[in-house]
């Protein structure tokens, strides 16, 4: 077991890539929090990871708030007694349009939801993990981040993505010495509703800008994110990690 009792806690674990990585660190004996905003589909998730006989407890709300970023590592504590890792993992799209047509509310949203989730997050887990001197971040950032491997209309969500990367090795450069690690996972186009999943033309269209001529499934991206919060990855830190099936090449 990868995760053998470790206590992690995954936000936007309602859909998507987050609920394929609760589903698969359940599998390999973590102890999870859950976190999203829709709490029908946690309490759902929550009990299919029981009745598999996973543990996982779970507590609805939105990750621009400090005060619930806080929850989650209060549950975390109260529940299992320590906290040893955080997929940080929400995040939105947001409207994509160029810069020259979109709103300053688009712009704040997807920063809000996406960038500063990320710093609220950290903010809260971090005095946890260095108590006990250890523990592992893992932020979902995006291949876009880092290249923008021609989709348009991505300024916002590319501008929190990369903001995200930047905080992510400030943190991993603060917190080595604390025994612990954060890194970012750069998925390229993953099935999921927010990357088009139901909308043939959508990813018909983002699975040719792949090399590889198609989109992850969620369970590919779970796959790297379970090695950045196991002991397999004990030396990476500060590393954004693509997986992307290629896509941040295919301008190079
Ligand atoms: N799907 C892709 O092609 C792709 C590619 C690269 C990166 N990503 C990133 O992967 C992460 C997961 O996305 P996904 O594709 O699984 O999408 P998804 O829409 O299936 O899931 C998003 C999750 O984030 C949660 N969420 C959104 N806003 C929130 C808020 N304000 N408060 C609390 N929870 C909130 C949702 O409840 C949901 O659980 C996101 O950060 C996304 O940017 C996705």
């Amino acid at each position: 077991m990868e995760l053998e009792d470790k206590s992690i806690i995954i936000t936007g674990a309602s859909s998507g890539i987050g609920a394929a990585a609760a589903l698969l660190f359940a599998a390999e004996g973590a102890k999870l929090v859950l976190g999203a905003r829709r709490t029908a589909e946690l309490e759902a998730l929550a009990a299919q990871i029981r009745e598999n006989h996973g543990r996982a407890v779970f507590l609805a709300g939105d990750v621009r708030d400090e005060g619930y970023a806080s929850a989650l590592v209060a549950l975390a504590l109260r529940e299992f007694g320590h906290l040893d890792g955080a997929f940080n993992n929400a995040g939105i799209v947001g409207d994509m349009v160029p810069v020259a047509e979109m709103g300053i509310a688009n712009w704040n949203d997807v920063i809000a939801v996406n960038l500063t989730s990320a710093f609220l997050a950290a903010k809260a887990q971090i005095p946890v993990m260095k108590e006990h001197r250890q523990g592992s971040i893992v932020f979902t950032s995006s291949f876009v981040g880092f290249s923008n491997g021609g989709l348009p209309g991505m300024a916002a969500y590319a501008a929190s993505k990369a903001g995200m990367i930047g905080l992510m090795q400030s943190l991993a450069a603060d917190h080595a010495g604390d025994g612990i690690r954060v890194n970012a996972l750069l998925p390229g186009g993953t099935i999921t509703p927010a990357g088009g999943a139901g909308q043939p033309a959508i990813l018909d269209f983002v699975a040719n800008l792949h090399p590889m001529k198609r989109m992850a499934n969620s369970e590919e991206i779970a796959q790297a994110a379970l090695f950045l919060l196991s002991d397999r990855s004990s030396f990476v830190t500060g590393s954004p990690m693509l997986v992307d099936g290629g896509i941040s090449v295919r301008l190079a």
